[in-house]
């Protein structure tokens, strides 16, 4: 399946999510590709200081930030399990490729009641989306979760009232996760029994439920 992790702002964790994703499903013994769609090439680089440390390498990076996104995709999709794109910032044409590209769409968010989620445009994009493809998925994933238990409550007040809805498993603010992406390494790598492992599996599974149809586009 190809997911993209789309959102026009930066910083709430499109390519923290992307490589734990794609990391996640790789240490499962499934053959992933992450595209990075993102111009700054910050996957790019985890996977280059990744290989300078010497670490085992988990799964391939390819830089693509381009429009015809939507073309190559699936076609590196052929070769393996799963595509992740690492989305660009920014709406743009880049955006709209990967929406094209997508059978996921997840968009982190961090929660906050002030803030729109998502831009109006970049909804709108995702509207102009399924019209080409009505199958298309769309979530909502909350990141960077401070004091557990005002999250948990606000969260389940309010994820059924938002579209696209809201994944149940949240990830939340881990310094791990700042640690894994300066040292090329993953959460999983440096404790593969601490809350952000248990999260990223929960977070994977959800998916993979998404997947195989249980759950509504
Ligand atoms: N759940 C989290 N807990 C702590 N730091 C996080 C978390 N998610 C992301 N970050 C940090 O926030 C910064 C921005 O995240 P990043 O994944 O690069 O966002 P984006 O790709 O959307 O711009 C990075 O330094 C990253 O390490
Ligand atoms: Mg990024």
């Amino acid at each position: 399946m190809i997911v993209a992790l789309l959102n026009q702002k930066g910083g709430v964790g499109k390519t923290t999510l992307a490589l734990h994703l794609a990391g996640e499903w790789a240490g499962k013994g499934k053959r992933v590709t992450l595209i990075d769609a993102d111009p700054q090439g910050s996957a790019l680089d985890w996977s280059q200081q990744r290989a300078r440390e010497r670490q085992p390498r988990l799964f391939g990076v390819v830089g693509l930030a381009r429009d015809t996104l939507h073309r190559e995709a699936p076609e590196l999709a052929r070769d393996v399990d799963h595509v992740v794109i690492d989305g660009p910032p920014r709406v743009a044409g880049l955006m709209r490729s990967a929406l094209l590209a997508a059978d996921l769409v997840l968009i982190p968010v961090q929660p906050s009641p002030l803030d729109g989620w998502a831009s109006a445009e970049m909804l709108a994009l995702l509207s102009e989306a399924r019209i080409y493809r009505p199958e298309l998925c769309a979530r909502f994933i909350l990141n960077r979760c401070g004091a557990r238990t005002v999250i948990a409550r606000e969260t389940a007040e309010t994820r059924a009232d938002h579209d696209p809805p809201v994944l149940r498993t949240a990830i939340g603010q881990r310094v791990i996760y700042a640690d894994a992406a300066q040292s090329g390494r993953l959460a999983f790598e440096i404790d593969d029994d601490g809350p952000a492992a248990r999260e990223i599996a929960a977070f994977t599974s959800e998916i993979e439920q998404l997947r195989t149809g249980r759950i509504a586009p």
